[in-house]
């Protein structure tokens, strides 16, 4: 599908907006709007949906999911955001008093709160000092992996503030090495950044469906690596996570076996209506196809960069392999400069004190020229 069809077939409001804030909020294509409206539809009447389209439709959402990330859809738990996967995760995963969580200072709050809180069964959270550019310092992450209280490594595959994309390879390879947990917040990549976790092993994933993945509020899931799920006992549980409900006709005879596969960390139950607004978008993402998605974000920086190095613009994001679609700007008077985008129909994030573009599959060179215009006009005062 061309830049153009996808712009007037499924984001046709891109006529009168330049929105380039998929790292806040995605939009939801056309093709979304339109299945939760039938959904909503026939939700409005439930006897019109039936148990079978129900359980189909998150099935299907499970399948979509393992193939965006080369898992299985067995190991796909379906989540209503990130921050259950990563609680999931420090509460389920084997640890004990004296046993450290390592992760980068300047991480997004999803992916601390939950490990600091296990203070309340001995367990630090250790925030590793960012490099100069305040980017996570990888080597340094390594090195502390020999130390053999360092039980899990928790990081966000993509920084929300600086775009910073990790080596996702090294750190997998690193972790296997030491028996090291490795758990990645996904939400700022996956949907725009290539993840095959059938080559790259982790142990648990976590990611919410409302930003680069075009999907509803309430949308997400957790990966939990195939020979992990059954050691991962979840202190909170859904009814349906157990053997006991797999007979809707027959539900007291309470058999707590806990599922096999990773439905055992759903807490049904689910918003329906948004995994049935999940499956189009992945739909339309896998058909345009990841890493084009990567590569048409690339070509929409570069007019951007090369004009912040010709007047000298601090760029805070990476500009080599460590690079995503995420673009950081500091210009001087930032607050203001955002303002102004803001009054050009330019919509954008102001983070940690950067303008933080996050354009999508469907944005254009033509958008980013109208950044730069703004931004220019705003370094000359005009
Ligand atoms: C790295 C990161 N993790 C998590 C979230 C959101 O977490 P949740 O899906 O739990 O709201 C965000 C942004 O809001 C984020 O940037």
């Amino acid at each position: 599908m061309s830049v153009a069809a996808l712009r007037r077939d499924e984001f046709p409001w891109t006529t009168d907006v330049v929105y380039l804030n998929h790292a806040s909020i995605g939009p939801l294509p056309e093709r979304t709007r339109l299945a939760l409206e039938e959904f909503n539809r026939r939700r409005a009447a439930p006897f019109r949906l039936p148990d079978r389209d129900l359980f189909g439709l998150l099935a299907e959402s499970r399948r979509l999911i393992a193939e965006l990330v080369g898992a299985s859809p067995a190991e796909i738990g379906l989540t209503v955001n990130t921050g259950y996967g990563l609680s999931l995760a420090a509460r389920a995963l084997p640890l004990r008093p004296g046993d450290i969580v390592l992760a980068s200072d300047r991480e997004f709050p999803a992916n601390v709160y939950p490990w600091m809180r296990l203070k309340d069964i001995g367990v630090t959270l250790e925030l590793a000092p960012t490099t100069a550019e305040g980017w996570p310092d990888e080597a340094y992450l390594l090195d502390r992996l020999a130390d053999p209280r360092v039980r899990v490594l928790a990081v966000s595959l993509v920084q929300f503030g600086s775009g910073y994309l990790v080596d996702l390879d090294r750190l997998s390879a690193a972790t296997r090495a030491t028996g090291t947990f490795l758990v990645v917040d996904a939400i700022q990549g996956v949907g725009h950044i290539p993840v095959d976790l059938s080559r790259t092993e982790v142990d648990v994933l976590a990611c919410g469906g409302q930003k680069w993945l075009l999907s509803p509020w309430g949308t997400g899931f957790v990966y939990v690596r195939r020979d992990l799920i059954a050691e991962l006992s979840p202190a909170i549980t859904g009814w349906m996570a157990f053997e006991g409900t797999a007979d809707l006709t027959r539900l007291t005879g309470y058999d707590d076996t806990l599922l096999s596969d990773a439905r055992r960390f759903e807490l049904m139950t689910l918003p329906y209506q948004d995994f049935a607004g999940l499956n189009p978008s992945l739909g339309l993402l896998l058909s345009l196809g990841v890493p084009r998605i990567r590569e048409h974000l690339c070509s929409l920086h570069a007019p951007v960069l090369e004009w912040a190095d010709r007047m000298g613009i601090r760029v805070t994001s990476p500009r080599d392999e460590h690079g995503s679609g995420i673009l950081c700007l500091a210009p001087d008077r930032v607050a203001e400069a955002h303002r102004r985008l803001k009054a050009a129909r330019i919509i954008c994030s102001l983070r940690e004190g950067s303008i933080r573009l996050s354009p999508h599959a469907y944005n254009t060179v033509d958008e980013m020229a109208q950044v730069v215009e703004v931004l220019d006009g705003h370094l000359k005062g005009e």
